[in-house]
């Protein structure tokens, strides 16, 4: 497996992705719960057509930093949201490169990447003292897991565990401040030591 796959695969879906307009009430619930504060540099991991942005936006982020490794993807997101506060970044996040970020985003991307320790490290590197991430999903871990395990999808993901084990790969780096794994959604808020 490598990235090849995981970009053919996203490209061909981008022009009929689900922007999953039933979870805007999930996905507002999910940035208050993080807490973002106006002002800050704010990376969107994995942001595909931009169903977050609208909800970042309203935190009044300085910039939104919008990566995502699907060149389609970065296409669309552009299409819809030409709003000079959004940076796009057409690059493999674990290549990218970001300034120093008060906080991040990965709604519905986690499980694509495949080597959690390069995330990991990525994400230390560039998430400031005291800055966060969230790691989230609209729905739950199972259902997740579920849509994931079909012959083509397993090979360009890796199931998502409970949140307290997916915290515990963080570790000593990040403090876990917020665990939902629940029957309606799945989301880590982990603070940056
Ligand atoms: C399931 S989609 C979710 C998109 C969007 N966040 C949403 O909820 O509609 C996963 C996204 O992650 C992107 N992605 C996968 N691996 C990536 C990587 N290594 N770097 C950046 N983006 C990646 C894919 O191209 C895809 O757009």
């Amino acid at each position: 497996m490598n990235n090849t796959e995981i970009v053919t695969f996203f490209d061909r879906l981008a022009a009929n992705w689900n922007d999953c307009p039933d979870e805007y009430d999930r996905r507002e619930e999910i940035v208050s719960l993080a807490g973002f504060t106006s002002g800050g540099i704010v990376a969107d991991i994995g942001c595909g057509r931009g169903v977050m942005f609208a909800h970042l936006l309203k935190t009044e982020p300085e910039e939104l930093i919008a990566v995502d490794i699907s060149a389609e993807m970065i296409k669309h997101a552009k299409g819809f949201f030409p709003d000079p506060r959004i940076t796009y970044l057409h690059a493999d996040l674990l290549k990218a490169e970001l300034p120093m970020l008060d906080a991040a985003i990965i709604y519905n991307a986690y499980p694509h990447f495949l080597h959690k320790q390069a995330f990991v490290e990525k994400l230390v590197r560039h998430i400031k003292k005291d800055g966060f991430l969230v790691i989230a999903h609209g729905i739950c871990k199972e259902e997740i897991n579920g849509v994931h395990d079909g012959e083509c999808v397993s090979r360009i993901s890796v199931p998502l565990e409970p949140a307290e084990q997916e915290a515990a790969k963080f570790e000593p780096f990040f403090t876990p401040e917020l665990l939902i794994d629940n029957a309606d959604f799945y989301m880590l808020k982990l603070l940056r030591k």
